[in-house]
């Protein structure tokens, strides 16, 4: 869908203007394509005194074959020669002002006092104008629950409200994120730092990521060194709710590019949508309402017959009945709380129950920052969204023990049909008021699915990541 603001905006007279009266400048995103790498640019890695996060961030770094700079420190240095890495040494002082980086990324997990919180301040001041457009601001810590001592969680836990004023200053497309990883998983970052890195994450911003140990059956150190980062999901099921089209079409075509057979779900009334879509990326599709109280049966068993059952499965399913909660009818708060949450459960617990849930599991659900934020005339969907989250929350310790994540995306303002017919001062607030000055689109939601259905992302469960670009609603 076309922003023609943002087309305006981005001429040359459109610059002067929005320059000399202070607007909004969104900048067209970079978004991934297939067989492109997953950093274009130089990286400039530095690390806090101490820092255990380093090598496992310089390994990757060298998998993924960026081009890496190195703050002077030598600890930091000797982590990149360490994985290989024909580092360049970077001076603030004496390095061209042109020499620019497409990521910044600082291992703060040697953060142990909050006086030692100049560190991070002395690698970033000097070096934050030159990220490129598009470009990456990512700090990794320690979750602060997993800290040793006090002192070190309050450290710990102030490296939140760097990175979100970091995500609200940088400009041009680009974002800052936090990854907290827990001690001794070191090695399990790297679905999340490849994603967070990489134009896959285009539409994410502000946000702060656990990475913790993996489910069962997760995947080692050994296995993540050669995994195909291309084809992450090959050979593995995918059930996608409400697929026929929007968000749930995307998210079936992203998974399927990353290697899934995926079974498509819709509404007998989208039958020929859903049809097209599973034909269009060679997976098949189930017509059924997840409403009904046969579906949950229905789904195990299509899956164990034709599938020896599922490996991910995507809740996107969703629907809206919007009007304040004094003219709203009880059919519509039914509705909306039964498709968007109360249908969710049932099928997991039969999937579960009969043993259709393969081990590395993935359940994702669809979620909503109207669930974070609440919005007026929303209460049925806001209670539903909401109700989603809770259930990430909920199951995330149970699940684990059965090898399965559960984890949520929020998506905020995305470019779809759903969006188009919103009045027009309406949309237009949704889509600027956010850290990129524009809205999502459903690719941005799917490339975040494929990240937490990746069998590499094994130690991320009971998270919510939000896919809105930094809105304000709800921050
Ligand atoms: P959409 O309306 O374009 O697609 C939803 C799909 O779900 C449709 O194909 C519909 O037939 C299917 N569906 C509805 N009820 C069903 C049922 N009982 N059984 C099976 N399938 C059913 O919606 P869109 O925009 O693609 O949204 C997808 C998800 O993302 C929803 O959960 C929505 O709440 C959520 N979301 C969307 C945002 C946006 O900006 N578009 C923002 C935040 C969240």
């Amino acid at each position: 869908m076309s922003d023609r603001y943002a087309q305006l905006i981005n001429t040359p007279l459109g610059q002067l203007i929005s320059k000399q009266v202070g607007l909004p400048r969104p900048v067209p995103l970079e978004r991934h394509r297939p067989g492109q790498p997953v950093i274009s640019g130089p990286v400039l890695l530095g690390a806090a005194e101490g820092s255990r996060l380093t090598p496992a961030v310089a390994e990757i770094l060298a998998q993924v074959g960026a081009e890496v700079h190195t703050e002077l420190r030598e600890e930091v240095r000797a982590a990149a020669a360490g994985a290989g890495l024909q580092a360049r040494v970077f001076n603030p002082e004496t390095t061209a002002p042109g020499q620019s980086f497409k990521a910044l990324v600082f291992d703060a997990s040697g953060i142990r006092a909050s006086d030692q919180l100049t560190q991070l301040f002395a690698f970033m001041q000097p070096t934050i104008r030159r990220v490129s457009a598009c470009g990456r601001v990512i700090v990794l810590g320690t979750p602060p629950e997993r800290a040793r001592e006090p002192a070190e969680a309050v450290a710990q836990r102030a490296l939140e409200g760097f990175v979100r004023s970091v995500a609200k200053e940088v400009r041009r497309g680009a974002t800052a994120q936090l990854i907290y990883v827990a001690p001794r998983v070191e090695a399990q970052v790297a679905s999340t730092l490849r994603f967070l890195l990489s134009p896959k994450s285009a539409y994410v911003s502000g946000q702060v990521v656990r990475v913790g140990a993996p489910v069962k059956g997760g995947l080692t150190r050994a296995q993540l060194a050669k995994l195909d980062w291309e084809r992450p999901l090959e050979g593995r099921i995918a059930l996608v709710t409400g697929a026929a089209r929007g968000i749930g079409a995307a998210i079936a075509e992203v998974l399927a590019r990353d290697g899934a057979h995926v079974v498509c779900l819709d509404l007998p009334a989208a039958a020929d949508e859903l049809e097209a879509v599973a034909r269009g990326l060679g997976g098949s599709a189930l017509i059924c309402d997840i409403t009904d109280r046969r579906s949950p049966e229905l789904i195990a068993t299509r899956l164990l017959e034709a599938h020896q059952g599922v490996d991910i499965v995507v809740h996107n399913a969703g629907i809206t009945r919007d009007k304040t909660l004094a003219r709203m009818t009880e059919e519509m708060w039914r509705a909306v709380l039964e498709v968007n949450l109360g249908a969710q459960q049932p099928i997991d617990d039969h999937l579960l129950e009969r043993g259709a849930m393969h081990e590395n599991g993935r359940i994702v659900c669809v979620s909503s920052i109207s669930g974070i934020a609440g919005n007026a005339g929303q209460t049925n969907y806001a209670t539903s969204k909401a109700g989603v989250i809770g259930r990430v929350h909920a199951y995330a310790p149970e699940l684990a023990g059965r090898g399965v994540t559960i984890n949520a995306v929020a998506p905020g303002f995305i470019e779809t049909e759903m969006t188009r017919a919103m009045p027009i001062a309406l949309r237009e607030a949704g889509r600027r008021m956010n850290s990129l000055a524009q809205g999502g689109l459903p690719i941005d939601v799917a490339e975040t699915v494929a990240w937490l259905a990746s069998p590499a992302s094994a130690g991320i469960s009971g998270t919510v990541v939000r896919v809105c670009g930094q809105s304000m609603l709800g921050a």
